[in-house]
């Protein structure tokens, strides 16, 4: 019989440390300190302005977590973090770091609150302008992967208009208009992130086809004459009831054939895979007081009670998949 010991437990407990510690690398610049190549700690620290003493701290909990590798007296990034992390061009997962850093660590201490109540604290609607920043680019980043993958697998050329409700910085927006050319786009967002999205629109071609449209999904009128209609990362921040009066509106605002792609972390119906979905309902919770990640059995039920007709799931980059469903 297998051993049982507590290492699962402590590995588990010990996350938090893991994660932060690689917040405060990356904040400190060290991943890209080491793009350039291998280097002491000695030089690291002059390059990060950082006492030796606590870059060497840091520098080995990296290595101790794989991200940062040690030869002798010299570190380097490992491919991973030299690929993601150093700013070299191509994903940056920087800014995704930076949000959970410096916006959702402190709401976790919430976390217990909210499970023993039922419910968190809004939060979209009281970010200063700093923090709204901070969360869309780290939002657009966390979503990256999974926006260039569904702009190459799903044929946006049956489509004339796209309208993406809560549409953050026009991260889905941008990649899906890049590889279509003739295709007009909207983007439907509360007034702060769409502060955040004429920025970032206005550093893209793309951005001349999109059409930015302030509002709350639940106060506001959704903008006509659309023939797609994406909703990305979004049914999350939602409660069930949420979900099923926006899925209800759009459906309203639909013409038939009309198409819905929601992307999220659709959970199987065991509601442990994929992995990431179970633990980032947790930050879902704090962040928007009310959401969770939903498994694939909820959305079914919600788009046949709302007038959509499923079509199928397809898997994208990463945790997250597309339900992609046809007005009835
Ligand atoms: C997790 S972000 C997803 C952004 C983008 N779709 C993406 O996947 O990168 C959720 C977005 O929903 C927006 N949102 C939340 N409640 C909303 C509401 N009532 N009306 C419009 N947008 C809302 C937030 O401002 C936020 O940008």
């Amino acid at each position: 019989m297998a051993e049982i010991t507590p290492d699962p437990i402590m590995r588990i407990a010990l996350g938090f440390m893991a994660a932060k510690h690689l917040f405060v690398a990356s904040a400190i610049g060290l991943f890209e300190q080491l793009a350039a190549g291998p280097a002491t700690l000695e030089e690291l620290a002059a390059k990060c302005g950082v006492p030796r003493r606590t870059l060497g701290i840091s520098a080995d909990a990296m290595a101790s977590l794989g991200l940062v590798e040690r030869d002798g007296d010299r570190y380097r990034n490992s491919p991973t973090a030299m690929a993601f992390l150093s700013g070299g061009g191509g994903a940056d997962l920087r800014p995704m770091l930076r949000f959970f850093d410096r916006i959702s660590y402190s709401l976790w201490l919430n976390l217990e609150n909210a499970m023993r109540v039922g419910e968190g604290e809004r939060q979209f609607h009281r970010f200063s302008d700093e923090q709204q920043q901070i969360f869309s680019a780290g939002v657009e980043a966390f979503s990256a992967g999974a926006a260039a993958a569904l702009a190459a697998n799903y044929d946006f050329g049956q489509h004339r208009r796209v309208l993406d409700v809560g549409g953050g910085t026009g991260s889905f927006l941008i990649p899906i208009l890049r590889r279509y050319p003739t295709l007009r786009g909207t983007l439907f967002e509360l007034p702060g992130a769409c502060a955040v999205a004429r920025q970032r629109l206005a550093g893209v071609p793309e951005g001349a086809r999109i059409t930015v449209v302030e509002g709350d999904v639940f106060q506001d009128k959704l903008p006509d004459g659309h023939d797609v209609l994406i909703v990305a990362n979004t049914v999350h921040v939602l409660s069930a009831a949420h979900n099923l009066e926006l899925l209800k509106k759009m459906r309203a605002h639909a013409a038939v054939g009309a198409r819905l792609l929601l992307v999220d972390l659709w959970m199987d119906p065991s509601h442990t895979q994929p992995p990431a979905a179970p633990l980032m309902s947790g930050e879902f919770l704090v962040i928007s007081g009310e959401g969770q990640a939903y498994g694939e059995d909820t959305a079914d039920e919600w788009l046949a009670q709302t007038g959509w007709r499923k079509l199928e799931r397809r898997p994208l980059a990463g945790p997250p998949s597309v339900i992609i469903a046809e007005a009835a």
